[in-house]
């Protein structure tokens, strides 16, 4: 089989995944037709809800929640109980699409027994269907742990937000010789058994070599377009959030615009008395 193969006759790069549940290996067999997949964040029940119901197929309760849900600075602090419970959000909210949960900071660096008995209560406790953790080679003890309990595991490498004080901030990874690292973690972490390489901010040629290194599916956020799934955290993706957006980040909408001037409408209607008007009132 050849590193990137031909869609068969039936599809083409942009045929959807079409099926009732998302599955891991139907995200294999996106991989083995040289078809595409989306994921994006989600936190809560409806837009979870909203996300499944566009067919985008996977759901990442990411991590990524420190920051944009309980506004902290890195994703350092959040807890396995904060994350459970967007888990159980998110997974209330979504029909089709399969959810992956972040193992956050602290959850399962210490040993496999540990990363087992966390991502044991994030499918129990928060629904999960698959976990995420950050890292390379060194973790290839703690995804096999995992594997073997039965828990599917993305491994995510290149820029690992958990680590940014070890790699000195907000830096794209796998430059130059560095190429040859990300590749040999994500082979080590294939190898491990992991049914996905997620790698976050890469150059697109590192990206390639990776993907064309893989026999699984590779995941990307800042990696071009050779991967076989993108990953964007919602409020980017959708303009929700102020500043500057990150270089990776394409916006579908401005809902930051959108919300201002639905709020600031209503405090007009509230201030004036326009709202509630006669057809939000109950007869007697
Ligand atoms: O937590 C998150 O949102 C992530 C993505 C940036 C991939 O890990």
């Amino acid at each position: 089989m050849s590193a990137h193969p031909s869609p068969t006759p039936e599809t083409n790069a942009s045929t959807p995944v079409s099926v009732a549940r998302v599955r891991i290996h139907h995200l294999q067999k996106a991989k083995d037709e040289g078809r595409k997949f989306a994921m994006l964040t989600a936190y809560d029940t409806m837009m979870a809800n909203i996300f499944d119901e566009s067919g985008i197929e996977l759901l990442l309760v990411g991590d990524s929640a420190a920051n944009t849900v309980l506004g902290y600075t890195s994703t350092l602090p959040i807890t396995l109980d904060e994350m459970i419970m967007f888990s159980k959000a998110v997974t209330s909210g979504a029909k089709r699409a399969l959810v992956v949960c972040d193992l956050p900071f602290g959850s399962y660096e210490v040993s496999p027994q540990q990363a087992v008995a966390s991502a044991v209560r994030l499918m129990k406790e928060g629904g999960a269907q698959a976990v995420k953790l950050e890292g390379g080679e060194f973790f290839v003890p703690h995804v096999r742990a995992l594997v073997a309990a039965g828990v599917p595991v993305m491994a995510h490498i290149g820029f690992t937000p958990q680590s940014e004080h070890a790699l000195g901030g907000y830096r794209v990874q796998g430059r130059g010789d560095g190429a040859e690292l990300l590749i040999t973690d994500a082979q080590a972490l294939e190898a491990a058994g992991a049914f996905a390489v997620l790698m976050e901010m890469v150059p697109t040629a590192a990206a390639q070599r990776v993907d064309e290194t893989l026999h699984v599916p590779t995941v990307g956020i800042g990696a071009g377009a050779v991967t076989t799934g993108q990953v964007l955290v919602w409020q980017d993706m959708l303009g929700l959030g102020s500043g500057k957006s990150a270089r990776f980040v394409k916006k579908y909408a401005d809902l930051r615009s959108v919300v201002a001037r639905a709020a600031s409408d209503y405090h007009s209607d509230v201030l004036n008395g326009s709202f509630p008007a006669h057809e939000h009132e109950f007869e007697n």
